[in-house]
C-alpha cells in the first residue's frame, strides 16, 4: 500500500510538471481559431490574390509575405504536425512561401517530416501549386526545398523529372537572381536548399533566423527575441537580400502548437502595435497561423 501510495505521488509531481510544461495543455483535442493562432480545418477567410496589388518593378526581397513552417506536416501527433490547413487553403489564405521536406528513395520524393510520412509527394504539392498559379496568374509561390529522412545529397535529377512529370520547365523561376514581383507572377520560385545547377534562388543567399530549437515552454521567451530581433534587422537591412523569420519552434517538451499559440500571439501583438507603417519585414514562417494574422503580415506591402 504504501508503496502504491508513494507511486501515486510519484504520478502526480509528474502530471504536475507535464502541466507546468504544458503537455498536457496541448495534446487534448479541441480545435481553436483565434486571429493569431489557427488548429481548424480551414480558415476564417481567404485572401487569393492580394499580390495584384504590389508594383510589378519592386524586387520580391522587398516584399512581405506569410509562409507556413513544414507546410505539409498533417500528420504524426502534437509532436510533428505543424499545420491544419491542406496546402491549397493555405495558398488561397494568402501564404506564398512553402516549407518542403522531401525522403529520396531511388528518385521517388515523397514529403516527410522527420520520420513521419506525410502521406505525400512532391508532385501532388507541385500540381496543386501550378493549379494555385494558374487560376491566379498575380501571384508567386516561393518554396523551399531539401532533402529530409534520407542522405542521399542528390535530390537535383529526382526534382527535375518530378518538375516536367508534375508540372511544367517554365513554371519555375530559373535563375538565383531574385526575380522582380512582374518576374515572378504565375511562377514557382525555388529556394534550393540542395545541390546541383540553379533550379531557382539559393536558399543559402537568404537572411535567414531559424531558431527553431524551443526545449520547453519556459524557452519561449528566447524564441520570440531571436524572432523580433530577426524582424527588426529586416526592417532595415539590405534591401536586396530575401530576409526569412521563421516563428515556428518545437522540443520535446514544447510541442510545435504550444510554441505557436505562444508565439503567433506575440508576433501578433508585435504587428498590430506596428499596423499602418510601411516596413519590409521578409518572409514570415509560422505554425498554424490564423487568416487575421496573415493578413496583417500581407498589409505591410
Ligand atoms: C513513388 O513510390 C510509390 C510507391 O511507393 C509509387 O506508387 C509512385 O509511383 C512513385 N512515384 C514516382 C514519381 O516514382
Ligand atoms: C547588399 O547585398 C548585395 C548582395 O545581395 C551586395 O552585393 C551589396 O553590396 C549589399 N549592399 C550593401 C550596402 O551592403
Amino acid at each position: 500500500m504504501g508503496s502504491y501510495r508513494r507511486t501515486v505521488a510519484i504520478a502526480w509531481t509528474l502530471l504536475e510538471t507535464m502541466v507546468f510544461l504544458g503537455v498536457l495543455a496541448v495534446t487534448c483535442e479541441g480545435k481553436v481559431q483565434r486571429p493569431e493562432y489557427d488548429d481548424t480545418g480551414a480558415p476564417e477567410f481567404l485572401n487569393p490574390s492580394w499580390m495584384a496589388s504590389i508594383p510589378d518593378s519592386r524586387p520580391l526581397s522587398e516584399v512581405t509575405l506569410p509562409g507556413t513552417h513544414n507546410t505539409m506536416a498533417f500528420y504524426g501527433g502534437a509532436l510533428t504536425e505543424c499545420q491544419s490547413w491542406p496546402l491549397d487553403l493555405q495558398l488561397r489564405a494568402g501564404v506564398r512561401f512553402l516549407d518542403m521536406r522531401v525522403r529520396h528513395v531511388k528518385g521517388n520524393l515523397t514529403i516527410h517530416h522527420g520520420v513521419v510520412y506525410q502521406r505525400a509527394h512532391l508532385g501532388q504539392v507541385l500540381e496543386g501549386v501550378a493549379r494555385f498559379l494558374q487560376e491566379r496568374p498575380t501571384e508567386t509561390v516561393l518554396m523551399r526545398l531539401k532533402e529530409e529522412f534520407s542522405e542521399t545529397n542528390d535530390i537535383y535529377a529526382a526534382v527535375v523529372d518530378y518538375v516536367h512529370c508534375y508540372a511544367n520547365w517554365d513554371l519555375l523561376w530559373h535563375s538565383r537572381i531574385t526575380p522582380t514581383m512582374g518576374q515572378a507572377r504565375g511562377k514557382l520560385v525555388v529556394l534550393q536548399d540542395f545541390s546541383g545547377p540553379d533550379l531557382g534562388m539559393r536558399y543559402g543567399s537568404l537572411h535567414i533566423a531559424d531558431d527553431w530549437k524551443v526545449p520547453t515552454l519556459l524557452h519561449v521567451s528566447e524564441k520570440w527575441q531571436s524572432v523580433h530581433e530577426h524582424l527588426a534587422a529586416a526592417a532595415v537591412g539590405n534591401s536586396t537580400r530575401t530576409y526569412l523569420t521563421f516563428a515556428s519552434g518545437a522540443g520535446i517538451f514544447a510541442y510545435p502548437n504550444a510554441v505557436a499559440q505562444r508565439i503567433n500571439g506575440r508576433l501578433y501583438k508585435y504587428l498590430s502595435d506596428m499596423a499602418g507603417i510601411s516596413k519590409r519585414l521578409g518572409i514570415i514562417t509560422m505554425d498554424f497561423p490564423a487568416a487575421p494574422l496573415l493578413k496583417m503580415i500581407i498589409d505591410f506591402n
